[in-house]
């Protein structure tokens, strides 16, 4: 079975290849350069592409797979927001997904968004570099006996529900499907959780449903100085809302992995040039905003994890067994 990874980084092909030598009948070819219409014709002569969180799988793409023949899609990521199932599926496509490899990579990274958007590590380091041992500017607050509020307790939610009460926190959590076995945790409606919250993460998937969950009404229900912090989906929060309560000083801090503007420029080096849009930077311009480039996952177990399910579903497709992680309409 031949496999065309598109949007490969050299960290993709490192974790793929020291795992190919045990799935043998896969041939891979890595390449640079992401899928997109232009780009989706180089899947003639493969039996399948592999594509990530950052890919186009749009309606065009999809048609220009559809063909080159390609009858299977590797998501190597857990989400599928960015792939046109129903076109795929009229096709006869079937979409293999990661849905959980490493949790607590994710959940964990969470946690060290909060920390440092409420401590100021990121400024602490360059200001003890620069001799500069002052103070000002550094003074956050206490986890310790605040309110942490989850928005979606899937596996993620539920790792990082698990830090915050490792933290001292009480932990509320609001999820359509309660998970009991949680229970140190209180479900209460999402309302409740706006309004009693100290810290809100966002652990929900980006659904018709979720998209902007996080808008200006939202905003106005939490409590003044509320911690923010999202490594789900950027889209799950209205970035001019977002831009606004920050600018009301509704906000102690902001966290944010994923944003609505990334796809372009995530896992790229833009640092040479100038970005056609400015909602990053605005974002950027805040002191109690810190951003990262949807970097979640990146923890070389979470890598292990992606290169193994992925392998092994593209084996259970080869070989006709059933596939467990196929995404359904
Ligand atoms: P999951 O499927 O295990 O959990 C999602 C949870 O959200 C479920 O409990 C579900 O019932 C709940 N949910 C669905 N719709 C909801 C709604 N309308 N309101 C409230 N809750 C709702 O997913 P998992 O593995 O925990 O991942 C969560 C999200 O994290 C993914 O969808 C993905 O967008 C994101 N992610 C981000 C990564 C990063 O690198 N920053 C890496 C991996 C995932």
């Amino acid at each position: 079975m031949k496999i065309l990874f598109y949007g490969t980084k050299n960290y993709d092909e490192q974790f793929f290849q020291k795992l190919l030598p045990s799935f043998p009948g896969i041939q891979i070819k890595f390449i640079e350069a992401n899928i997109h219409e232009e780009t989706a014709p180089l899947a003639k002569g493969y039996d399948a592409i592999c594509a990530f969180v950052n890919s186009d799988l749009g309606t065009n793409v999809i048609e220009e797979l559809h063909k080159c023949g390609i009858k299977l899609i590797l998501m190597r990521c857990a989400g599928y927001n960015n792939v046109d199932l129903d076109t795929a599926h009229k096709y006869g496509m079937h979409i293999l997904r990661v849905p959980g490899y490493s949790p607590e990579a994710v959940a964990e990274h969470a946690m060290a968004l909060v920390l440092t958007s409420n401590r100021h590590t990121h400024k602490a380091y360059i200001k003890c570099r620069e001799n500069n041992f002052a103070l000002s500017g550094l003074m956050g607050v206490n986890l310790y006996q605040k309110t942490a509020g989850i928005i979606g307790t899937g596996k993620i939610g539920q790792a990082m529900a698990r830090i915050c009460r490792g933290f001292g926190m009480d932990v509320l959590a609001y999820d359509r499907y309660p998970n009991k076995s949680l229970d140190f945790v209180k479900y209460v409606s999402l309302d409740e959780l706006l309004a009693s919250s100290d810290l809100i993460s966002l652990h929900c998937p980006l659904t018709e449903e979720t998209k902007h969950i996080i808008n200006e009404e939202s905003i106005a229900k939490m409590k003044d100085g509320v911690m923010l912090v999202n490594t789900s989906r950027g889209a799950l929060i209205k970035t001019e809302a977002l831009i606004n309560g920050i600018r009301e000083h509704k906000f102690f801090s902001v966290g944010l992995d994923v944003y609505e503007e990334e796809t372009d420029f995530v896992y790229e080096d833009m640092s040479e040039r100038i970005l056609p849009s400015s909602t990053i930077q605005r974002l950027l311009s805040f002191p109690n905003v810190t951003m990262t480039s949807h970097q979640g996952f990146f923890t070389e177990e979470a890598l292990t994890n992606i290169a193994e399910t992925t392998l092994e579903n593209a084996t259970a497709y080869m070989n006709g067994e059933e596939l467990k992680n196929e995404v359904l309409a």
